[in-house]
């Protein structure tokens, strides 16, 4: 007899951080509401969270990263963005529950199996501003350099978020995902969630096996930091650490309220135990092979 595992797929990982989305909405001053966490992340998204017992020990970051990904929509927005990029965007629920011009265009790229389930929770709720999903498979390169280029036709000053992606590609995947972002002349911003080398290590004892059981080992952690994308047009213009964001947002566990005393970041430079989002900017855009 074979059971099924805990995390079937890549896209289980949408479930669970629904489920830290939930939590922090159930809380009693949520820093953001986000009231489809819970329905979305369903019966498995909490399986998944009461069996990973170390699971609750990171819900600050999470709480953290969404609050940091939402600060840089509402910044580009007043920049003067016309166009949101959301790779990857799982069971994300920003185009409801954030306020944004009903004239915003918002692209979630997704694998199409979640997208089906998520169509299928939110049928008959109503964003805020103009939602198109695109199911796609972003590791089709060809694919997605086409749906880039029509994308930057549409859009004048477009802006790109990625939450929980880029860690589960290869330093060349991350390298030719950022090339061909930077490729349109539109796609000005991107923020990304980041972790370091040593983070990594962490997250790997962690939750690696169940990750890797589920063929979505976590890789991504580069050496340079956010100077990682400089190579590729991208310059990092702002890195928020998620522990000094969750001491600000009175999200951390005691004892990382004493490492938090301590500053992870020097200017754009963070320090060895690192997790993050980087706000990055195009400066040029490399040719494309
Ligand atoms: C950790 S979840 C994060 C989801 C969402 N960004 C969030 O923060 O809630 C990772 C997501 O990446 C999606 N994903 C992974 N590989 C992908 C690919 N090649 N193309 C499109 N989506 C992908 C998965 O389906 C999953 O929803």
């Amino acid at each position: 007899m074979t059971t099924e595992p805990l995390i079937r797929n890549i896209s289980d990982t949408a479930l669970w951080v629904a489920m830290y989305r939930a939590w922090e909405t159930e809380q009693p001053s949520p820093v953001f509401r986000d009231p489809w966490a819970r329905r979305l992340a369903g019966a498995r998204g909490e399986e998944i969270m009461s069996k990973i017992k170390v699971a609750h020990r990171h819900a600050w970051s999470y709480t953290a990263r969404t609050y940091n990904i939402d600060s840089f929509v509402t910044q580009e927005i007043a920049n003067g963005a016309d166009m949101v990029i959301d790779l990857a965007a799982g069971l994300d629920t920003r185009p409801y529950r954030m306020r944004l011009p009903s004239s915003l265009q918002w692209i979630e790229i997704e694998l199409p199996e979640l997208l089906t389930y998520k169509d299928e929770v939110l049928k008959g709720e109503k964003p805020v501003c103009r939602l198109e999903r695109i199911p796609l498979d972003l590791a089709n390169a060809g694919a997605r350099r086409v749906l880039f280029e029509e994308l930057g036709r549409a859009a004048k000053r477009a802006v790109i978020i990625s939450e929980g992606l880029i860690v589960y590609l290869t330093a060349d995947e991350v390298s030719n995902l950022a090339r061909d972002l930077a490729a349109p002349a539109s796609f000005q911003r991107w923020a990304t969630d980041l972790c370091s080398p040593r983070l990594l290590t962490m997250l790997q004892k962690q939750v690696g096996s169940q990750l890797g059981q589920a063929g979505a080992p976590l890789k991504f952690a580069p050496e340079q930091g956010p100077a990682f994308f400089t190579e590729y047009g991208w310059t990092p213009i702002d890195v928020r650490s998620m522990l000094q964001t969750a001491a600000a947002l009175k999200r951390l566990p005691l004892l990382m309220r004493l490492f938090a005393l301590f500053p992870d970041t020097k200017g754009t430079k963070p320090k060895q135990i690192w997790g993050g989002v980087v706000q990055l900017e195009k400066r040029w855009a490399p040719t494309t092979t």
